[in-house]
């Protein structure tokens, strides 16, 4: 069975070129508000061994970089910081003013980043009440005079990533197309669900594929929706023909997942994690997390908000996420962390409950706040 998927994953499009920089391994991960910061960002990586081909920051808001004193804004900083060792790094920017996306993309462009991504997906309402994010779907001349501007603003590539539409009446995936060709977009990334789907359903990639046989050869094309193992990433290289993927909430399940496809891409068995992997991630994070944090209750936050994901699919996960997510402390949490593990055999993980869980009905994003509401 894995030699099967080592032997696809040698016939698969491995990396993409970004502007003449080579992306390798072509799966990354997909920017999270309030999920992807530094500390995960660099947890990932380091669970890749350094084999990531590209990491994006979570979303940044050009109002608030652009405002007086909005440039040593706390919140904007942690957000654009990074480390040498995520490079090649994007920062992501959103808003509706092109002359503000400008702006904030040259602020952003400072800080020595290597590209520049334009939000064209968020869903939330106060975001897309002032025209930003997935609301720029409704109005494509502002996309393409932001995209302009934001190009004009800075001398490093940028990129633009989208949603397939608005709703299903109104599919701008093609038009979007045309103005990423038209005005120069390093890439078109395409989460493959509409703004009126939010997280629900599952995201189209028979539209993500005709994107891709519609585009330009010289224009990187990357779908993104609903993977969450290695072999899915195989999948949607072999079956969609996009030239590389996105993985967002399968990488809060499984962080590996980078590791996975670059160890398949260089012919070796996948490592399936094992206890210690997984009680090495906590700790790994925790000590990531207490570099840029020294409140107690925030790591305590962010390593609940890890374990109630990667714990899904778990033997047992469902109690032990309940005695983790009531823990007062960090050393209540290790405990029962660790009580946990020890209790258990192998380690078994059913990856069916990840995938249902995207398409499911009662699809609930709770982290991320800024993002979905
Ligand atoms: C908590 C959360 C926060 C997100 N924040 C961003 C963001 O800041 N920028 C962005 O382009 N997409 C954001 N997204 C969308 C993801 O990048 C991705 O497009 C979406 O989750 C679909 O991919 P998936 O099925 O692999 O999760 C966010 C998604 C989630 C779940």
């Amino acid at each position: 069975m894995t030699g099967d998927l080592i032997a696809r994953a040698l016939k698969v499009k491995q990396s993409f070129d970004l502007a003449g920089r080579r992306i390798w391994p072509n799966a990354y991960l997909a920017p999270m508000s309030g999920v992807t910061d530094i500390c995960f960002r660099r947890l990932v990586s380091r669970l890749a061994g350094g084999r990531t081909g590209l990491l994006v920051s979570e979303f940044v808001s050009v109002q608030v970089l652009t405002q007086p004193g909005g440039r040593e804004n706390a919140k904007s900083a942690r957000e654009m910081a990074f480390a040498e060792e995520e490079r090649p790094f994007s920062i992501q920017i959103f808003g509706a003013d092109a002359a503000k996306m400008g702006e904030g993309a040259s602020i952003a462009a400072a800080t020595g980043c290597d590209f520049i991504e334009i939000n064209c997906g968020c869903p939330a309402p106060k975001v897309v009440g002032k025209g930003g994010g997935s609301g720029l779907l409704r109005d494509l001349p502002n996309l393409a005079n932001i995209l302009r501007t934001v190009k004009a603003s800075v001398d490093i590539p940028v990129t633009i990533k989208v949603r397939v539409g608005w709703n299903d009446d109104l599919i701008t995936l093609f038009e979007t197309l045309k103005i990423a060709e038209a005005e120069g977009a390093a890439a078109f990334v395409i989460h493959g669900r509409t703004r009126a789907q939010g997280y629900k359903g599952l995201a189209n990639w028979d539209l993500i594929a005709e994107a891709k046989r519609r585009a330009p050869a010289h224009l990187p094309v990357i779908g993104n929706g609903d993977v969450v193992r290695a072999a899915d990433v195989i999948h949607r290289l072999e079956t969609y023909g996009v030239d590389g993927v996105a993985v967002g909430r399968g990488a809060m399940h499984n962080p590996w997942i980078f590791a996975q496809v670059a160890d398949l891409y260089e012919g070796k068995t996948p490592k399936e994690p094992g206890k210690l992997d997984y009680l090495w991630v906590f700790s790994e994070y925790e000590t990531l997390l207490r570099e840029q944090m020294d409140l107690d209750l925030r790591v305590l936050g962010k390593l609940k908000q890890m374990a109630a994901r990667i714990l899904k699919g778990l033997p047992g996960g469902s109690l032990a996420r309940l005695s983790l997510l009531r823990s007062q402390s960090v050393e209540e949490f290790r405990g029962h962390l660790h009580d946990y593990f020890a209790g258990m055999g192998e380690v078994t993980r059913d990856y069916g409950v990840l995938t249902e869980l995207n398409g499911s009905d009662q699809t609930e994003v709770v982290t991320g706040n800024t993002y979905m509401n």
